[in-house]
């Protein structure tokens, strides 16, 4: 899979652990849905249309049973928060603004949050050779990287590695679950970091906000517009919201895929169509169009290419 989807799926992946052990919590007053294998809804009580046309991931329900919670343990909205404000000069502020920008988990951020935000990160130099965050561990902070470089490891082994403009630490925050990774400095670093309460706190009024928009998308969507409110805030929440910029190739046919796409807006071209022995005319999909199914079903490879052919926001689904 692609650098994006692998994200895609370490964010699905951090979720999914943090509801299980929801469920695993709240096994007492599970009102008869079946906790150890951690389903969230009863599977009957799903009445997802048979879409004949085309095969949808939804069309198995006992996927559907599998969205989650996006923050394991919901925040409440809290006007009266206060977050803290850490001294910085303009060039360090708009660093750490830019730094927010190329992560998808801050996409949805208004212009006042993100300041909030940035005005809440504070100064954190580290040493080469420390350990910044320990695989395990309770979340705390999230960092940026202003200078040096970071190795992540996991289980023992290397996985990959971030530098200046680089991000990490957001998984067990948001998730509420452990560390997935050793984070260490392969460098002296100049990091910023900023407390689990104001990240959390920030972000949960950002993702309230845009949950009816994306509701709204997911009507659009043939197999999903009569879904009742209650399914369709599970896979809202279980989605993650990424920014594509026009020409970026989504999709590459012959790849392995484990996500699904809803288009929330822009569009895409689907190209080199081509399924057992039949090639198909290019298609171009607009907001409510989705792609990547076949994949996630069948457990296929991708069948086409897909490219945005403007700017798009597309609405992520791991399997
Ligand atoms: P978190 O789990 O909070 O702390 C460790 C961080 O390492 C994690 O968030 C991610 O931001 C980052 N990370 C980078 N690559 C990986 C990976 N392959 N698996 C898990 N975490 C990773």
């Amino acid at each position: 899979p692609s650098y994006r989807e692998g994200l895609i799926n370490l964010h699905a992946k951090a979720r999914h652990e943090a509801t299980e052990h929801q469920t695993n919590d709240d096994d007492d007053d599970a009102e008869g849905e079946g906790g150890g294998g951690g389903a969230g809804a009863d599977p009957e009580s799903l009445h997802l249309p048979d879409d004949s046309t085309r095969p949808s991931v939804l069309a198995d329900r006992t996927e559907a049973t599998r969205f989650k919670n996006v923050f394991a343990a919901p925040l409440q909205i809290d006007a009266e928060y206060r977050a803290p404000v850490h001294r910085k000069t303009d060039a360090d502020a708009k660093f750490i603004h830019k730094a927010l920008e190329g992560n998808f988990v801050f996409s949805n951020l208004g212009k006042a949050e993100s300041e909030t935000l940035v005005d809440a990160f504070e100064f954190c130099p580290k040493k080469i050779g420390e350990k910044i965050i320990v695989q395990g561990e309770v979340g705390d902070y999230f960092y940026v990287i202003q200078a040096g470089s970071v190795a992540f490891e996991v289980d023992g082994t290397e996985v990959g590695t971030a530098k200046a403009g680089g991000s990490f630490g957001e998984l067990a925050l948001l998730y509420d679950c452990p560390r997935a990774a050793t984070c260490k400095a392969t460098s002296d670093c100049q990091l910023w970091r900023v407390d689990q309460n104001t990240f959390r706190k920030i972000l949960a009024s950002a993702t309230m906000k845009n949950d009816n928009e994306v509701r709204d998308i997911l009507r659009k969507v043939p197999f999903l517009k009569d879904l009742d409110e209650k399914y369709l805030n599970k896979i809202s929440e279980a989605l993650s919201e990424m920014k594509y910029s026009k020409g970026e190739m989504v999709v590459r046919k012959g790849d392995e895929g484990n996500v699904f796409y809803i288009i929330k807006d822009g569009k895409v071209k689907v190209h080199d169509i081509e399924v057992g022995q039949s090639k198909y005319d290019d298609q171009v999909l607009t907001a409510g169009g989705y792609f990547g199914e076949r994949a996630i079903v069948m457990k296929e490879k991708r069948v086409a290419n897909i490219t945005t052919i403007e700017n798009c926001t597309l609405l992520c689904l791991s399997r």
